[in-house]
């Protein structure tokens, strides 16, 4: 898109603003679903954290695609918005026990736990309302994600998931708790990720653990590969719409699913981080004398950091339209 050719319509508009292309949405939504459209056993969630507007979260529901929710709020916002229960996941390190019993309550699909105290705490929880929790255990797989290391998670050195080799018994302590229903394994490595072979080091990892547990005797009912699908911020114009078809093939060509076995992703950037765009003037740029650096000069926008913070945080680059 070009937003040049859009500034007449910007002119009267108070600034600063979002502005979402919904074409390119659209198109994207379509990308996900053609890509996946041979393989009836993959599911894909959209992760709501990388964007949660009511108005968005009902385009992408109407498309058919789950949710993906760290929050009760974000539960309720994906429900809100036409999810339905049966395709909406928790994740998250520090659900409390409100969320908890929202999220059973509201009998959602499935709980991606992170460590045995979670799983005994919603075990409990769901024993004092008479329900039992789908879970899935969220293993890291010590798997590098090769992106910025803020945004790296299946590392052992990261705070996430069940490690390798505690997933065994972590397997036996779910099986012996009367409320939880231990449905799949879920895993997400890291976000941004452009390298593919990433992806296959993912499915083989994964691989090697269902042939672990199936010696075990263990066998889950669905595999969640995450999300981490990395967009093209240096030419958005040339590739607005991620390569899904490329992505998907990774799994359908190097993971080995059981028969029967369902297959979820949960996808943020990849479908809504190529359509938006913050409109605001610079309030002003430093001069020549001022904080000039190597690589540029400061600029002032009338935001605070919660709506810009990825340049701050992660020192990424911004590109501006002047
Ligand atoms: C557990 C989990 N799933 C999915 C996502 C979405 O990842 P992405 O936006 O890279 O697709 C994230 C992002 O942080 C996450 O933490």
């Amino acid at each position: 898109m070009d937003l040049r050719a859009l500034e007449s319509r910007f002119q009267t508009l108070e600034t600063p603003f979002y502005y979402y292309d919904l074409d390119v949405l659209h198109e994207t939504l379509a990308a996900v679903k053609g890509a996946i459209a041979d393989a009836p056993y993959m599911h894909v969630h959209y992760a709501i954290k990388a964007n949660s507007n009511p108005k968005l979260l009902e385009i992408i529901a109407n498309n058919g695609l789950g949710a993906d929710c760290v929050s009760g709020g974000e539960i309720s916002a994906a429900l809100s918005a036409g999810f339905p229960a049966s395709k909406v996941v928790f994740a998250g390190v520090g659900k409390n026990d409100k969320e908890i019993l929202n999220g059973l309550t509201s009998e959602i699909a499935c709980f991606n736990v992170e460590s045995l105290p979670e799983l005994m705490r919603i075990n409990e929880l769901a024993a004092t309302i008479g329900k039992t929790a789908r879970v899935a255990f969220r293993i890291n797989p010590n798997v590098d994600a090769g992106t910025h290391a803020k945004i790296t998670t299946g590392l052992n050195e990261n705070k996430f998931g069940i490690s390798l080799d505690d997933t065994i018994d972590a397997v036996k302590h779910a099986r012996q708790l009367p409320n939880i229903e231990l449905c799949g394994l879920h895993f997400h490595i890291g976000s941004q990720i452009l390298n593919f072979v990433v992806f296959e080091n993912l499915c083989k990892r994964v691989n090697d653990l269902q042939d672990t547990l199936e010696k075990a005797g263990v066998f889950v009912k669905s595999i969640n590969m995450g999300g981490g699908l990395g967009i093209d911020y240096q030419n958005p114009k040339d590739h607005p719409i991620p390569p899904f078809t490329e992505y998907f093939g990774i799994f359908k060509k190097h993971l080995c699913l059981r028969p029967e076995q369902e297959l979820h992703f949960e996808l943020g950037r990849s479908v809504v981080g190529q359509w938006k765009f913050d409109c605001s003037y610079f309030v002003c740029k430093t001069g020549e004398n001022e904080k000039i650096r190597d690589s540029g000069c400061w600029v002032y926008r009338p935001y605070s950091s919660c709506n810009v913070w990825c340049p701050s945080l992660y020192r990424k680059l911004n590109s501006f339209i002047g």
